[in-house]
């Protein structure tokens, strides 16, 4: 079982395998643009957490998110194919809730490739609601569906 304790922040030499990742699993069929250098640029920005869910040495998956005023936007999230459905992807979804309930952000958003299914029922199953659809919004080979969560109020 895996538990928040389980998840932290990334560090420079995850970013080869967290691009790696990306590319098998996000990004397939488009240009490639989390490459590791943009994920280190990312680890930089004090206003991005790129966080990753480990046991021992072993990379489970990772989430890319980018703080603003008033709302989040969770830029990237996976899980290696084999360890899917074992709480991995929603655990690390609740350690950057976490952070957003501690900074007093109650809007997180997302976008979503229109033919990922598993995703969206991933989010759906997190309370994430549909917002709007985007054409050709993945370099115009394919549509992205936006999803909105408004988180409860500490305590709620
Ligand atoms: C989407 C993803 C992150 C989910 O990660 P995960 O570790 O398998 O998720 P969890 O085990 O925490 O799933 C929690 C719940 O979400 C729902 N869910 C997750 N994957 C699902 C799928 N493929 N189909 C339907 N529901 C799914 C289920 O309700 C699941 O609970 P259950 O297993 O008890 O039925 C993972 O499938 C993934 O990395 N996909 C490829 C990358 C991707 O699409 N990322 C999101 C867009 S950036």
């Amino acid at each position: 079982m895996i538990t928040e304790s389980d998840i932290s922040l990334a560090v420079p030499d995850d970013a080869v395998a967290i691009a790696a990742l990306s590319r098998r699993v996000i990004e397939h069929g488009l240009e490639w643009r989390w490459t590791a250098p943009r994920l280190l640029a990312s680890m930089a920005d004090a206003d991005t957490n790129v966080v990753v869910a480990r046991r021992g040495t072993d990379l489970l998956g990772f989430a890319v998110m980018k703080y603003g005023e008033e709302e989040a936007h969770l830029l990237l999230l996976a899980t290696q194919p084999r360890c899917r459905r074992q709480g991995v992807g929603s655990t690390l979804l609740a350690w950057l809730e976490g952070t957003l309930r501690v900074a007093g952000i109650r809007t997180v958003k997302l976008e979503t490739r229109s033919g990922n299914a598993g995703a969206q029922a991933f989010y759906r199953h997190h309370g994430f609601v549909e917002i709007n659809r985007r054409s050709g919004y993945y370099q115009g080979v394919e549509d992205a569906v936006s999803y909105l969560k408004q988180l409860g109020l500490p305590g709620a």
